[in-house]
This record gives structure tokens, C-alpha cells and sequence, in this order.
């Protein structure tokens, strides 16, 4: 077991690429923490995952949530050992039809979450913590009507090396996983037609060099990597897992 008795904290954990992450981590030993915000999906993903994970609805658009649930969550463990900072969202516009309420959003989400999740965990997080953040083969491929989406995740990548410079000295490493077009609820929530989306989907997975869309348990296994002590001398780094979308 590469996670015994840890104790993981996965935003964004029930749905998708964090939902297959939970039930990673719980068989390889951690007590695991998800969060989310949709009523039904904390309820299924409570189900899919067995009584012993402690499911938590926290927006992370609000600080103060992230605060109440970190300090739920130091009270009833003590300590917390991994961070999977995963959650995010998007909505898909073209240049002409972006709004301001609409950067907000997505920014508010994906890179202020995430970094006030980091802000408030950090203090419990003991010597030899982990932190793995969810970026995006967007980082580096320009893809239409993903703008604020892809700027969100490049502002992620590069926090990951600011914060992993100021947590080195405390042991506590941070990396990234870069996934490519991966088989999630993900693009359902994006606002394009049926129609849009399977134009989309057929024109991203023609551009993959493996010809295919991932699996969220892909992502799940190389978070880890990250999370473990396989990956011990590495911090500030982004493994990418996109089936070659962005190396060819
Ligand atoms: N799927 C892909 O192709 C792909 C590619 C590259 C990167 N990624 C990244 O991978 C991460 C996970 O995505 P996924 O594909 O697993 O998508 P997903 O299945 O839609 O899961 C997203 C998770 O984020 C949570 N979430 C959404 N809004 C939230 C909020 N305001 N506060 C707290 N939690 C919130 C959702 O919970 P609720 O629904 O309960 O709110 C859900 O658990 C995201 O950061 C995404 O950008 C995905």
C-alpha cells in the first residue's frame, strides 16, 4: 500500500478523474476526504466510495468554506498528509462573446479555489506532504473557445513551481498532473449543443496521437505517483498525461 493511514483531501472528488482518484487512494491505504458542491453527486459519490470516506460539500469559490471544511477535517485526523487540489470548471466562448462575470468565474473557481485550498491546508500539513493540483494539456496547446479556461490552468501551472519553491523547505512537495481529453462529466458542463460536443470530441480525439479520449483512472494513477514517495525528489513539476496531444 503507497498511502497507508495518509490522509488525503481530493476537491473535486465526486466526480470524474477525483472520484476514480478517491477510490485509488482509499485502496492503497488513505482515510480520504472528497468535496464538491452538486447535492446528488456528493450523495452518489458517498455511495460509490464506502462509509469510511468523509464527504464534504464545500464551494470552493468562498474561502471561508475551504477554511470550515480544513479545520473539519484537522479536527477529526489531525493532520493532512495529501492534497489532490482537482476542481475545476469552464464555460466555452469564442473571443467575441466572453463576459467579464464569466472570467470571474472560472478564475474564482479554478485558480482561487485552488489556491486558497493550498493557503488553508498548508498549516496541517506535516513535514513530507504532498500536494498535486489538476492542470491541463491547455497549458500548451491553443484550443478555440477555451481561452480563460486554458489562461486558468497556465495560472495554475505556474503556481505550482511558486508554491513548491516556498514549501520545499518544509518538506512539503507540489506538482502538477496535465491531463489531455479525458472521459469525464467534464465536457458535458461546458455549454456547447449535443451537436457541438460530438463535433468537438471527434475533432480533439482525431488530433490525439494515441487516437483516443483518456480514462479518468489514467490521471487517477500517475496523481499517485505524485502523491507518493515514488516520486520523492520531485517538486514543481508537471507530468502530462495526454495520450501526446501537446509533445507532437
Ligand atoms: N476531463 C478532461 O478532459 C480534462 C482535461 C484536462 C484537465 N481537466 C481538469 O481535471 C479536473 C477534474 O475534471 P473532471 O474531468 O474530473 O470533471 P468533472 O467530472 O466535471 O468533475 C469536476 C469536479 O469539480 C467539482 N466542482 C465543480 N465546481 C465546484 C465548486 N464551485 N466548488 C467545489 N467543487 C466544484 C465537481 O463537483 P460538483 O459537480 O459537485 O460541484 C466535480 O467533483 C478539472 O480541474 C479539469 O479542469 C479535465
Amino acid at each position: 500500500m503507497k498511502l497507508q493511514n495518509k490522509v488525503a483531501l481530493i476537491t473535486g472528488g465526486t466526480s470524474g478523474i477525483g472520484l476514480e482518484t478517491a477510490k485509488l487512494f482509499r485502496a492503497e491505504g488513505a482515510k480520504v476526504i472528497v468535496t464538491g458542491t452538486n447535492p446528488e453527486r456528493l450523495e452518489a459519490a458517498e455511495k460509490a466510495l464506502g462509509g469510511d470516506v468523509l464527504v464534504l460539500p464545500v464551494d470552493l469559490r468562498h474561502p471561508a468554506e475551504i477554511e470550515r471544511a480544513v479545520l473539519e477535517v484537522s479536527a477529526r485526523f489531525g493532520r493532512i498528509d495529501i492534497v489532490f487540489a482537482n476542481a475545476g470548471a469552464a464555460t466555452a466562448a469564442p473571443l467575441e462573446a466572453i463576459t467579464p462575470e464569466q472570467i470571474d468565474e472560472q478564475f474564482s473557481l479554478n485558480f482561487k479555489g485552488l489556491f486558497f485550498t493550498i493557503q488553508k491546508a498548508a498549516p496541517a500539513m506535516p513535514k513530507g506532504g504532498n500536494i498535486v493540483v489538476t492542470t491541463s494539456f491547455l497549458n500548451t496547446v491553443g484550443t478555440p473557445g477555451l481561452s480563460i479556461l486554458s489562461a486558468t490552468k497556465a495560472a495554475v501551472r505556474s503556481l505550482v513551481r511558486s508554491i513548491g519553491a516556498e514549501l520545499a523547505p518544509r518538506g512539503i512537495r507540489v506538482n502538477a498532473v496535465s491531463p489531455g481529453p479525458i472521459a469525464t462529466p467534464f465536457h458535458g458542463k461546458l455549454g456547447l449543443t449535443v451537436a457541438q460536443l460530438s463535433e468537438t470530441a471527434a475533432a480533439i480525439e482525431a488530433k490525439v496521437p494515441l487516437q483516443r479520449f483518456g480514462e479518468a483512472v489514467e490521471i487517477a494513477k500517475t496523481a499517485l505517483f505524485l502523491a507518493s514517495d515514488d516520486s520523492s525528489f520531485t517538486t514543481g513539476a508537471e507530468f502530462v498525461v495526454d495520450g501526446g496531444l501537446s509533445q507532437f
